[in-house]
């Protein structure tokens, strides 16, 4: 994107095709639906799916199940990263607790705001209000693929949260660990241009939290989707080694959503480095 001069104020003019922001992605954010897929361009091992639909309907819609279960554990300031249409920052906001979502897409930051959040077009990787300073972060709905590196993204996150504050990250509903390139592709074959995607399922996100230094402390899925808690360390002595020593014990929520959450594995790791 390059800042073109306009009058008395600089404006950002967007080049054609340009992923989540001049592709078929905001003509689907309009319209609340899809069909929308990221087509993968590889690499593909034999198999393995080339379109990946995008649930663009579910992320118009009002939070589900999961989504609430999300919400619930919440500390504020919340900052949604790649926050899309918005209905989380959105919740949050009626629930009284300040949020923020942050999206390349201007149709997503433009319907963020429609429905009462406070959005702002900002890539993730970009200067962004209060860094190291927010009390959660979210990434949502596949968004661990943002930039195709997860430990780039996860070491740029940590670096948002205060001491001690929470990253509520969704895992691919598969055992999938993928860097691709993708790019948007409506049901008709207009696309916009390609651009790095990772595809990160939970065991693969583990890896990922336990070499940029997070501790975990809480595990779920509802239905088909599935979540880590991790937390980033207080302190020097909270570093993840510390954390095996039992300094490091952030309590977990219980479940609380009617359709229950499964909390996965006997100890859900409260507090120790992820393994
Ligand atoms: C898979 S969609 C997830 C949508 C979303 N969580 C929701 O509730 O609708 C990915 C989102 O991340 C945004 N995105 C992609 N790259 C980004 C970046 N570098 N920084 C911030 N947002 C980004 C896209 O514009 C898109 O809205």
């Amino acid at each position: 994107m390059v800042p073109a001069p306009c009058a008395d104020r600089f404006v950002t003019s967007v080049a054609p095709g340009e992923p989540w922001t001049d592709d078929p992605y905001a003509q689907a954010l309009r319209a609340g639906r899809g069909p929308l897929y990221l087509r993968s361009l590889g690499p593909l091992t034999p198999g393995e799916a080339e379109l990946l639909p995008l649930e663009v309907e579910r992320w118009c819609a009002a939070p589900d199940a999961a989504d609430t279960e999300v919400l619930g554990r919440c500390t504020g300031p919340v900052l949604d990263v790649g926050c899309g249409p918005g209905r989380l920052v959105a919740a949050l906001a009626a629930r009284g607790v300040t949020a923020l979502g942050v999206d390349v897409s201007p149709a997503a930051v433009a319907r963020t705001r429609r429905h009462g959040g406070a959005a702002l077009r900002r890539s993730v990787f970009d200067r962004l209000p209060r860094e190291g300073r927010w009390g959660t972060v979210l990434l949502m709905d596949g968004n661990v693929g943002i930039g195709g590196d997860p430990a780039a993204l996860l070491t740029r996150l940590r670096d948002l949260l205060r001491p001690g504050g929470r990253l509520l990250a969704e895992a691919a509903d598969e055992d999938v660990d993928q860097r691709l390139t993708v790019r948007v592709e409506d049901a008709h074959g207009r696309h916009g241009r390609p651009f790095p995607w990772a595809r990160v399922g939970t065991t693969a996100l583990l890896r990922a939290a336990d070499s940029t230094g997070w501790i975990l402390t809480g595990r779920w899925s509802v239905g088909r989707r599935s979540f880590l808690e991790l937390h980033r360390p207080t302190s020097e002595r909270q570093e993840p080694d510390a954390a095996r020593d039992g300094h490091v014990a952030p309590p977990d929520h219980t479940p609380t959503t009617g359709e229950g959450p499964q909390v996965n594995g006997p100890s859900g790791l409260h507090g120790h480095r992820v393994r």
